[in-house]
């Protein structure tokens, strides 16, 4: 195998980003949101973090850290909700991450979920894992390659995460790279290559745009087709912070922000309202959604709250 340098990895994936993914619709994002859920309990009480669609078994998970776990424990409850909310399932992870993103896929009846793993000393998840959701179970970063694949995107990235586009069945990947070319990248992948391993061939590879934000953290990301959706903002506090949950979409073909970021008022009431976790979702249908999660309610009674926009530009 010829390993490439990491700038002639940078250089090559560049170029093969050049237009080689189809043009799809785009979300728009200064359209309403609707309310898919409000107010509703995961297993556990901590804030969520990222939510995630098995659309073909139509199925929802949300990932939280587990009660009691330390931020740099990695140590991740997902939980399963139907789409009115209700839990139906729950599972614990032990040393995978913070769980900033993650994705679901279906494999006939079985959801496998894709998430970070190998958790680094700051809790945020070193390589990618694939491993098959079992209610009730609590699966280990040390297990065995029978329960749990795992993958290397970008050999010199220190982190990734990923989420999935459903419907046209990609991989996408954010890592973060150290040294001279410090910063958040992203990376897409046909979902068929990387369950294989295969990395060599993305059809998209370039550093996030970091666009000026009201808020300070960054909340979430998805793809659908062409586009790549971002998400930023904080929660309120006492001091009375204002709603500057912002989103944003890029084209993955030339990596620059193509509308945002705009200010997104969603749940604008909720307590607490921190934005977390973006995800994609083609009902039976064929109406496709991009949904934005909040996580609300006190601290050690924390809710989730799911939304969403369908209005999409040609
Ligand atoms: C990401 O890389 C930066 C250096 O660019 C490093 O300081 C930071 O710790 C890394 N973050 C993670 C979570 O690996
Ligand atoms: C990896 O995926 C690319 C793109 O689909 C393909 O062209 C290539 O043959 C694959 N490599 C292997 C070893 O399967
Ligand atoms: C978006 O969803 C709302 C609420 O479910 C619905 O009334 C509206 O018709 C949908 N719009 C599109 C373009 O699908």
């Amino acid at each position: 195998m010829v390993r490439l340098s990491l700038a002639a990895f940078i250089a090559l994936a560049a170029s093969l980003a050049t237009a080689v993914v189809p043009n799809s619709p785009r979300f728009d994002l200064s359209k309403p949101s609707y309310d898919l859920f409000r107010h509703k309990t995961l297993h556990d009480d901590t804030v969520q973090q990222s939510f995630a669609f098995d659309n073909t078994n139509r199925r929802l998970f949300v990932a939280q850290r587990r009660n009691g776990a330390s931020p740099e424990s990695g140590d991740l409850c997902i939980t399963q909700l139907d789409f009115s909310g209700k839990q139906l399932g729950y599972m614990h992870l032990s040393g995978f991450g913070h769980g900033v993103s993650f994705g679901a896929q279906a494999d006939g009846s079985a959801t496998y979920l894709w998430t970070e793993v190998d958790a680094n000393s700051k809790g945020y998840g070193k390589r990618l894992a694939r491993f098959k959701f079992g209610s009730g179970t609590t699966l280990s970063s040390t297990s065995g390659k029978d329960k749990l694949q795992k993958f290397t995107p970008v050999p010199d990235a220190t982190e990734h995460t990923c989420s999935i586009d459903p419907v046209h069945n990609r991989l996408v990947v954010r890592y973060n790279l150290s040294g001279k070319d410090k910063g958040k990248y992203i990376s897409v992948y046909s979902l068929t290559d990387a369950i294989k391993g295969n990395f060599s061939s993305p059809l998209a590879n370039f550093k996030q745009p970091l666009p000026k934000t009201q808020g300070e953290n960054f909340q979430g990301y998805t793809a659908y087709g062409r586009y790549l959706y971002l998400l930023w903002g904080d929660s309120y506090d006492a001091s009375g912070r204002k709603v500057n949950s912002e989103l944003a979409s890029v084209d993955l073909n030339t990596g620059k922000v193509v509308q945002g970021p705009l200010i997104t008022k969603a749940g604008s009431t909720l307590e607490f309202r921190e934005p977390e976790g973006l995800a994609v979702y083609k009902t039976a249908d064929g109406q496709v959604r991009l949904f934005l999660g909040f996580a609300s309610g006190k601290a050690g009674d924390r809710r989730s709250n799911l939304f969403y926009k369908n209005v999409t530009v040609a």
